[in-house]
């Protein structure tokens, strides 16, 4: 639909002025996203720090360039960092709805404490500081697609709380080192991304990948509640890019900017996709809808496609090859 998607050595080559030669710190650089962060910036010639507690990260997302990078097993809300940075990538926190909510508390400090340590160690090196932030804080959205501009609708008690009150509490508190100290925060708010690494196995595993490894086996797929919920799917290579742009000179300090597909796309029709794709046998089955689990998730892109972004890989594309390497990594 929208051209080809990205390879790590074509996104290296646009992104070579920016970040070769620099000092690099990803929180979180052994997961899904992290991972992928990690790889494109040591091929742009950067000095890159992977920092993760393994808590949800795997060491084989990063064995193929390990020997290009530096990694620290440690927590963000406690390691030692000698500084230093020219950017820092805040990546760190359980990011699935079933395992956040087993640990809420390891998932607000990540994202309290942890970006307050962020914060102070860009601010005394006067680094760039790119927070993961989320579509969750707008919660329930009223309105879709939905701008950076609207406030959320989102219960600070409620059972996914952890996590979207502390992605909430973590743009604020860059905001307030934006306002105070003048530190170059900026915001992404990223949306579903899926692809190559995302870890499909038990509480770890989010729709696209759960679908998938599902489908593979012959299992039925399931639909939490009535597959009517909505979400916007964005392939991981486009999600990172727009990670890198946020960073980029084209970035702004102190703007919160969406990173997802447009395309929306019922939970119910997301099945039917992977089943056809992967020409799966597998059956549909639904089982209990997810608490406080929004009706409808679908970014309105006009601030980020300014920075020159826009997604570049259909879903069927994105989903052919996340398939195909759930087919390599289990065998099936
Ligand atoms: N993938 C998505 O669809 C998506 C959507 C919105 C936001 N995000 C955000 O992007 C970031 C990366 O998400 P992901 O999908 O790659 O998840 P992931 O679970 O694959 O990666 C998170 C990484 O952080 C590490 N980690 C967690 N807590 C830590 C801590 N306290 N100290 C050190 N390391 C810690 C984990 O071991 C893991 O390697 C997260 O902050 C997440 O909230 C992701």
């Amino acid at each position: 639909m929208k051209g080809q998607a990205d390879t790590v050595g074509n996104m290296a080559d646009d992104f070579r002025s920016t970040f070769a030669e620099t000092r690099i710190l990803v929180t979180g650089g052994a997961g899904f996203l992290g991972s992928w962060l990690c790889e494109v910036l040591a091929a742009c010639g950067a000095t890159v720090h992977c920092l993760d507690n393994f808590s949800t990260g795997q060491i084989q997302n990063v064995s193929s360039f390990r020997k290009a990078i530096q990694i620290t097993r440690a927590d963000v809300t406690t390691a030692r960092l000698p500084g230093g940075y020219n950017y820092i990538f805040h990546m760190s926190s359980r990011a699935s709805p079933e395992e956040y909510q087993i640990h809420p508390i390891e998932t607000l400090r990540a994202n309290s404490e942890g970006t307050v340590r962020m914060l102070e160690l860009a601010r005394k090196s006067d680094a760039v500081v790119v927070y993961a932030s989320t579509s969750e804080v707008y919660g329930n959205a009223a309105v879709v697609p939905t701008p950076e501009s609207y406030y959320g609708y989102v219960s600070s008690v409620g059972i996914r709380s952890c996590y979207d009150e502390g992605k909430r509490f973590g743009e604020a508190v860059c905001m307030a080192y934006f306002r105070q100290h003048g530190v170059h925060v900026r915001i992404p708010r990223i949306f579903n991304s899926y692809g190559p690494r995302i870890r499909s196995d038990g509480i770890y595993a989010r729709v696209v990948p759960r679908f998938i490894l599902q489908a593979i086996r012959n299992e039925p797929l399931t639909i939490q509640g009535s597959g009517t919920q909505t979400r916007s799917f964005c392939y991981v290579t486009d999600t990172v890019r727009g990670l890198m742009l946020v960073a980029s000179p084209r970035g702004k300090d102190g703007e919160t900017f969406n990173i997802g597909s447009p395309d929306e796309i019922t939970i119910a029709r997301l099945a039917e996709k992977v089943k056809g794709i992967s020409r799966s046998k597998s059956g549909i089955k639904h089982v209990e809808a997810r608490e406080d689990d929004p009706r409808r998730r679908c970014p309105d892109l006009s601030r980020t496609r300014k920075l020159g972004w826009r997604p570049r890989t259909s879903l069927d594309e994105g989903l052919a090859s996340t398939i195909f390497y759930f087919r390599r990594a289990y065998g099936a």
